[in-house]
């Protein structure tokens, strides 16, 4: 077994007096895909906030490249959003008043990217996700398969070890949603990025290793297409 990008051990987390999280293991291995599926409300949203350094466990710990999610100071939490993980959005998140080209650069230069470089890696994200051509557009110039692609190349900029993806087709028509998810396999394959996949469509579980299924606080190894995929890999 390779060693984990990602292990998650025994975590628990509460909102006010609603235990949410009761006590989940995973383990994640570079370029693995899991997908995470469960009924709304069952907190899958809250573990990708928790490996993502967005939140906080109240109990458990999170490894994530080798350090210690639960144990980390804020300044540490924020070097690891900017380093470390990537996030895709259902709803892209895109800032609106920049150009696809600006939030791209955008997590490059928090990072302290020398400008040259800042332009060279983001021209290249851009052929890689196949949207050269609209480098320049705004947010609201473009589709839903399109914002996903810069999405996708914003995420892919810092060359994250893991990317949480809440959704990332629950917004785009069935055709569209199957390119971003070709797209997401390819990337995840090429790079070897570990990704963790929260979804409700039986389309994004196929380009999946592993299907986790939410239920009660905990999660549990579900049946499916996982063998089949791994098999193909
Ligand atoms: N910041 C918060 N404060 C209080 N309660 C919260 C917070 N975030 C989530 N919750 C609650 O925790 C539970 C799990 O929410 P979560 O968003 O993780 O579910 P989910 O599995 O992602 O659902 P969906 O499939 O609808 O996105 C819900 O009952 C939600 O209301
Ligand atoms: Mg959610």
């Amino acid at each position: 077994m390779p060693e984990a990008i990602l292990s998650i051990e025994n975590v628990h987390k509460s909102y006010s007096s609603q235990a949410v999280l009761r006590g989940v293991n995973l383990e994640l291995a570079a370029g693995e895909r899991v997908a995470l599926v469960g009924p709304s409300g069952e907190g899958k949203s809250t573990l990708l906030n928790c490996a993502g350094g967005i939140d906080r466990p109240d109990e458990g710990r999170i490894h994530l490249a080798g350090e210690r999610l639960d144990q980390l100071s804020e300044a540490g939490l924020c070097r690891i959003r900017q380093e470390v993980v990537s996030t895709i959005f259902q709803f892209f998140h895109l800032l609106p008043t920049l150009t696809a080209r600006e939030n791209v650069e955008f997590p490059l230069r928090l990072i302290g990217d020398t400008e040259v470089d800042i332009r060279a890696k983001t021209e290249t994200l851009f052929e890689e996700v196949e949207l050269d051509h609209r480098i320049d557009a705004f947010p609201h110039e473009m589709s839903g398969g399109e914002m996903q692609r810069v999405a996708i190349a914003r995420a892919l900029s810092i060359r994250p070890r893991l990317i949480l993806a809440d959704e990332p087709t629950g917004n785009l028509d069935s055709t569209t949603g199957q390119a971003i998810l070709t797209l997401i396999e390819e990337v995840s394959e090429r790079h070897q990025i570990a990704m963790l996949l929260v979804t409700h469509s039986e389309k994004a579980t196929e380009i999946c290793h592993r299907v986790l299924k939410m239920q009660d606080g905990v999660l549990l190894e579900s049946s499916g297409i996982s063998q089949q995929t791994l098999a193909k890999s």
